[in-house]
């Protein structure tokens, strides 16, 4: 199936949505490709976990089919446990507000954290769940994302483990949403949207 085809049946699904009308596709990830990067951070949390059972903690909702696909491709023993941050509320434009709805249920003192998120976009969410997680004590904090978007950056971030750099573009699937649609898409589409 070649390239443009496969365009074509992105833009009918997205010509279908009763939230988006005028758009382009400015670049499109592949579930090939993101199956490698997926394989390839679970590799490197592998190696460098061994014997210390770290805790994911995955930032709901769009980490839902990253971070299932990342656990189960991590071949050391982990705990897994679950945040649900709000920033974005129904526009594609950050408003700063970062509102905890749901906090994680393990105890992490004294164990090494890694926080997944789907996108680290202004960074705003990601550095105050950082504030907010270690004020539990944890012996270690690192970040795992698989989209690092660089263009509306805030806060200056260090992400641990990332698979795509992307520079511009508002991203849907993959868990990623535009007003909760897109998300079950089993790739990854970055949208010029005009609305
Ligand atoms: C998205 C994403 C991150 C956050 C990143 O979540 O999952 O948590 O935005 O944005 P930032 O770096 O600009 O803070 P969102 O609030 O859209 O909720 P969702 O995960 O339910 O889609």
């Amino acid at each position: 199936m070649n390239i443009q085809y496969l365009f074509l049946i992105d833009a009918i699904y997205i010509k279908n949505s009763p939230v988006i009308k005028n758009y382009k596709i400015l670049e499109k990830i592949s579930e090939r490709r993101i199956h490698q990067q997926v394989q390839r951070i679970a590799k490197d949390i592998s190696d460098e976990y061994q014997n210390k059972e770290p805790i994911l903690i995955g930032v709901l909702n769009g980490v839902f089919v990253f971070f299932a696909d990342l656990v189960r491709e991590i071949s050391i023993p982990l705990k897994i446990d679950f945040v649900r941050l709000a920033s974005y509320g129904s526009k594609n434009v950050s408003s700063g507000d970062v509102l905890l709805t749901k906090d994680i249920e393990l105890s992490i003192e004294g164990r090494p954290v890694i926080i997944v998120e789907d996108i680290v976009d202004t960074g705003l969410t990601l550095a105050y769940l950082v504030r907010h997680i270690k004020k539990r004590g944890p012996e270690s904090v690192k970040i795992c994302a698989l989209i690092n978007k660089l263009q509306r950056r805030e806060k200056e971030m260090e992400i641990d483990y990332w698979g795509f750099e992307i520079k511009e573009g508002f991203i849907v699937g993959y868990g990623l949403d535009y007003n909760e649609e897109f998300r079950c898409l089993p790739y990854i589409l970055s949208l010029e949207i005009e609305d």
